[in-house]
């Protein structure tokens, strides 16, 4: 077989880098969804102010209900209001971080959690002054398990001290226990609806679920994607 040429190569690898997703804060920081998201970010920097919540898990009762998207747009909201914010993909079953922001997924959470690599070896420059991600790494065969783990623990201590918001990406309350397991180690959660898709009593039933294991849901967020705004809105802390 004839080497292919330079060029070729070239193009070839270019073609196999990730390509960022329209976020729209950072596409459209003027636009509707883009104030709504600020309009969620001051909720979450005013909640709680005796003790305010560090380290947040966003879930919703079902799957694409938005969670991934509210994730990244929250976390570049917060860090453009210079919060230093750390984001991570704790959906270890269908991650997206990595796409949204245009990252490689060859190490991550998942490396971190296997003892391969430290948080700061993984840990990623996420388009924004003062955001960092953390993508999943590779599946594994026992999310549940490495999510409940010591180095989990380890790993949200260590974030802890070193960002002012944690933010934790996870699959959906109905499906998996992972989001439950994530709680318990946060100080929170926001839990994401899709105004057309959900169903009211799904999200009774992921409000009691949550709230059944102690966990403090913060907020729920709506998302409706055929909104005229195109964006979220945030219905404030009702379940604080
Ligand atoms: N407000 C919105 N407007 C338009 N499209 C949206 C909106 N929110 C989410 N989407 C789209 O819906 C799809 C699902 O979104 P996303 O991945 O954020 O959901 P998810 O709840 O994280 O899904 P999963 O359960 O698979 O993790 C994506 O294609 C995303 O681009
Ligand atoms: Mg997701």
């Amino acid at each position: 077989m004839p080497p292919v040429p330079w060029k070729a190569r070239q193009r070839k690898q270019e073609e196999a880098e990730p390509r960022r997703e329209s976020l729209a804060t950072l596409l459209d920081p003027t636009g509707g969804a883009s104030e709504d998201y600020r309009t969620l970010r001051t909720s979450l920097l005013y909640s709680l102010v005796d003790e305010p919540p560090k380290a947040i898990v966003i879930t919703s009762p079902g799957p694409g209900e938005g969670k991934s998207t509210t994730c990244a747009n929250l976390g570049v909201v917060l860090a453009q209001a210079g919060k230093r914010t750390l984001v991570v993909d704790c959906d270890l079953r269908k991650p997206r971080m990595h796409q949204l922001f245009g990252l490689r997924n060859l190490q991550g959470l998942v490396n971190v959690l296997v003892g391969e690599r430290s948080s700061e070896e993984v840990a990623r420059g996420g388009a924004v002054r003062d955001l960092e991600v953390v993508t999943s790494g590779s599946l594994p065969p026992n999310p549940s398990e490495l999510l409940g783990s010591q180095r989990f623990s380890e790993f949200l201590e260590g974030a802890r001290q070193e960002f002012d918001y944690v933010l934790l990406d996870a699959p959906p309350v109905e499906l998996v226990s992972d989001p439950i397991i994530l709680c318990g180690q946060a100080d929170g959660a926001l839990l994401v609806f899709d105004a057309r898709n959900t169903r009211k009593g799904s999200l009774k039933q992921s409000v009691h679920n949550l709230q059944a294991v102690g966990t403090n849901v913060l907020g729920t967020v709506m998302n409706s994607a055929s909104s005229s705004k195109g964006g979220y809105y945030y219905d404030g802390y009702a379940y604080g």
